[in-house]
């Protein structure tokens, strides 16, 4: 097994790798000079099967390994960064006005280049690793892992397991966390438009007002959870949008209603569609109005599969101690789309500290250098985990 001290000699080269993408980020699928400093690293380290243009910009390299026939296991970076103006007043701050490395990506991909610099020089290892540096993350539907997985990479590279790490602020340097089962939310989306009859607002009785039935519906929908779903279970519905007339005099003729649902289980998105739907219509139907409805499933629930998860801990055990790795951490209800790779392979997903710095998509957040010889490390030693001759 690597210690962390063997990794030290790296943190330098990848700390100044990090720093270099930190200061040139790049929003979803247009992150040509990102992936081509990841192309030209992956070279220079002697990694001669390198396939570009996945999903636009993505990439999958992989480094044979030199213990014999095996399966192939795919490690996976993000490579995008967020519309934000930064704050972090670092030196390496960003030079591309309004784009930032606001969530770590650019500690991910160097991570994942400095493991592929340490196991290309060893290649201690059976059967193959896929490094998979994917774009777009974090936009909106279709997101950079969807489209990857779309385009066949897993049947394409024979790719049997895959594997993900994010950062994380407010855990500690050097420590880990991961759960079994769901780690993160899915994420959908839904559009009601409630269809009444618009007309004077002194002359209410002449219309059938959407305004006050939707304020009925936004209500109803409160009822869902607290009501109607299991409370051991994990749902959140949130209204976000609310659109009316333009006018103090104007009852209109339609409001439109927007919102997110957020759960930890695929049962609990069925739910979310049938009911949202049902609380809606029978509302408006109950006032003389009508619905139209749109329910978008954007990214699915992240699920860590029981055996990858326990390689995924045993691997972070052997760079630390066993009670740097919590592996029964809450869980999140936020979205990460790494859980499409988790949908066509088993596969596990992991927190790595990144200290006491500012939140992820805060415009003060800076990726912590001090993280980058345990994501190495948890790289390398699941290889070895996984693929140890
Ligand atoms: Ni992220």
């Amino acid at each position: 097994m690597n210690g962390i001290e063997m990794l030290r000699d790296l943190q330098r080269e990848v700390t100044e790798w990090r720093r270099y993408l930190h200061e040139h980020p790049e929003l979803d699928y247009q992150e040509h000079n990102t992936a081509k400093f990841v192309t030209d690293k992956l070279a220079s380290f002697g990694i001669n099967h390198i396939e570009t243009g996945i999903a636009e910009t993505g990439i999958v390299a992989l480094i044979q390994g030199e213990g014999g026939d095996g399966p192939t296991i795919g490690l996976r970076a993000d490579m995008d960064a967020l519309p934000i103006i930064e704050a972090s007043n670092k030196p390496w701050s960003s030079k591309n006005p309004g784009i930032m490395h606001a969530c770590g990506h650019d500690g991910h991909t160097a991570m994942l280049l400095g493991a592929a610099k340490y196991l290309a020089s060893t290649r201690n290892f059976k059967g193959c690793v896929a490094l998979i540096f994917q774009p777009a993350e974090e936009p909106e539907f279709p997101t950079g892992g969807l489209r990857m997985v779309q385009e066949g990479i897993m049947d394409r590279f024979s790719i049997s397991q895959v594997f993900g790490m994010h950062n994380r602020p407010g855990i500690e340097i050097g420590k880990f966390g991961i759960r079994h089962g769901a780690i993160m939310g899915s994420q959908d989306d839904f559009d009601i438009v409630v269809k009444g009859r618009g007309g004077h607002a002194a002359h209410p009785h002449r219309t059938i007002d959407p305004v006050v039935i939707g304020a009925q519906i936004i209500i109803g929908l409160q009822t869902l959870v607290s009501r109607k779903t299991d409370p051991m279970e994990t749902l959140v519905i949130s209204v976000t949008k609310l659109n009316a007339a333009q006018a103090y005099n104007v009852i209109p003729d339609c409001v439109t209603i927007a919102g997110t649902v957020r759960a930890h289980s695929s049962g609990l998105r069925d739910f979310a569609e049938r009911e949202i739907l049902a609380v809606a219509q029978g509302i408006a139907r109950g006032f003389g109005a009508d619905i139209e409805f749109k329910y978008c499933r954007n990214v699915p629930v992240t699920v860590n599969h029981p055996e990858e998860t326990n390689l995924a801990i045993k691997a972070a055990r052997s760079l630390v101690e066993a009670e740097s790795v919590n592996d029964k951490m809450r869980p999140s209800m936020g979205a990460e789309d790494f859980a499409y790779m988790l949908e066509a392979r088993p596969g596990a997903f992991i927190f790595l500290g990144n200290g006491p710095t500012a939140e992820c998509h805060s415009p003060a957040y800076d990726f912590n250098d001090e993280a980058l010889p345990y994501g190495i490390g948890y790289w390398v030693n699941l290889v070895d985990t996984v693929l140890g001759a």
